[in-house]
């Protein structure tokens, strides 16, 4: 995996540096607020309805959308192969067998949004397995002056994924951002947590439970990364757990940072990855490296930035890889902003900075733990913009 990566970035680049102008890095400072027609709609998921009936409504409304998606995904992993082709095969087809090793309510919430899509239930496990792969991001989590935490990200998705060279985008970001809305869980009419997906997926990248913690995930890519994890699963070697149940559970039922914080820490999973967590207390945050089986490290938000602490897809203690470096430019312009001006306005600034902002990102995201409060818009990156 990793060597194909490397190979096409390189002819990527090779190609893209002919084709565009020179990229421009820059801190923003006036991309907030953004238009209201790129704000993103909430609805609500009543946790106390039986698994199958949650997704129903916005799996309707979107049912469309998730298929072409689908198909476009499929599209993607046909052309790497045959070994490839035969596994989409084996999910599309022979998910029955799957099906009961699924634990609740996961289960119970794929065969119902199955159902409300018309999709068949193999067809949807691919569909929430893809996030767990391919996700390339930014997090931070940052305090202002009085020890106010804010947790913001930007979530690019759709790396390789048929870039469309005349009007420079990828095909998949752009079908994506129709199917971005913000979810409110509730149990008894009551907010449990608020989070931001992809209608159809139901685990958790970006959420803030209330007064409680905030949470966001970054891929990380590494040799035993997600996709060795992710066939062994469905050869039926089931160790670990999807890192997307893992962080729903969390949001559903941890009732602190700290509990929340090793819970990330302790549960083996399919995948490596980074879990980025803010608290409610001066100091909360952390970003902890999972491999597989284990955590590799908890990096705290005291010894990183100080008032800051941010990831993007690379181990804190590494460089970021030459070609990828989303790193370096959000630090610069984090540092310019100051701590003074910490706020949804200064960290939406940040994340609307080239190249952290890119044309593979789907969504800006801003939560304030201490009011529960979640902002997310589409990206909008007008060109001359990095195509990663
Ligand atoms: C980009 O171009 C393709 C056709 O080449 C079209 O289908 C698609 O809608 C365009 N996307 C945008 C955002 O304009
Ligand atoms: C949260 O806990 C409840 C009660 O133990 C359990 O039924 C539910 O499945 C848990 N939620 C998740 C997402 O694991
Ligand atoms: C931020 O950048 C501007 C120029 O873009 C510069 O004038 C200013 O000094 C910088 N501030 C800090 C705190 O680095
Ligand atoms: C930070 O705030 C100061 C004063 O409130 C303002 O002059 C400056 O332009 C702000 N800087 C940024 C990067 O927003
Ligand atoms: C993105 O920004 C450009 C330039 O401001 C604007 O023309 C275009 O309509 C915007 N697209 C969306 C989807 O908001």
């Amino acid at each position: 995996m990793s060597k194909i990566f490397f190979l096409i970035l390189i002819i990527f680049v090779g190609f893209t540096v002919g084709q565009v102008p020179p990229y421009k890095e820059e801190c923003v400072k006036d991309a907030y607020p953004p238009p209201a027609s790129r704000l993103v709609k909430e609805y609500i998921i009543n946790l106390d309805l039986p698994p199958e009936e949650r997704w129903a409504e916005l799996v309707k409304e979107k049912a469309l959308l998730i298929k072409n998606i689908l198909t476009k995904f499929k599209e993607f992993v046909r052309d790497w192969g045959q070994e490839a082709a035969k596994l989409i095969e084996l999910v599309d087809e022979k998910f029955g067998k799957f099906d009961d090793t699924l634990p609740e309510p996961f289960r119970g919430e794929l065969l119902g949004i199955a159902k409300y899509s018309n999709l068949n239930l193999g067809e949807v496990v691919l569909y929430n397995i893809f996030y767990e792969i391919f996700t390339v991001c930014t997090s931070i989590v940052a305090e202002d002056p009085s020890g106010n935490l804010y947790h913001a990200r930007n979530l690019d998705f759709g790396l390789f994924i048929g870039w469309d060279i005349r009007n420079k985008t990828w095909e998949i970001t752009e079908a994506l951002k129709p199917l971005i809305v913000n979810l409110n869980f509730q149990r008894s009419g009551q907010t449990v947590f608020k989070s931001v997906n992809y209608a159809g997926y139901v685990g958790i990248l970006t959420a803030v439970k209330p007064k409680t913690f905030t949470l966001s995930m970054d891929e990380r890519f590494n040799k035993d990364g997600g996709f060795i994890g992710i066939i062994e699963w469905l050869l039926g070697i089931r160790t670990g757990s999807w890192m997307g149940f893992l962080t729903r559970g969390v949001m559903e039922n941890s009732t602190s940072y700290n509990q929340a914080r090793d819970v990330l820490s302790n549960t083996e999973m399919l995948a490596p990855a980074y879990f980025i967590l803010g608290g409610t207390k001066s100091g909360e945050g952390c970003v902890i490296t999972r491999a597989r089986e284990k955590t590799l490290d908890i990096w705290e938000m005291t010894s990183a930035g100080g008032w800051y602490i941010l990831e993007t897809n690379y181990d804190h203690w590494t460089k970021p890889l030459f070609l990828d470096d989303r790193r370096t430019p959000a630090n610069k312009c984090m540092r310019n902003m100051t701590q003074a001006n910490v706020s949804v306005k200064g960290i939406f600034n940040v994340l609307s900075s080239k190249p952290v902002l890119n044309k593979l990102t789907t969504y800006t995201a801003v939560m304030e733990v201490s009011t529960g409060h979640l902002e997310t818009y589409l990206a909008n990156c007008t060109d001359p913009c990095f195509p990663w």
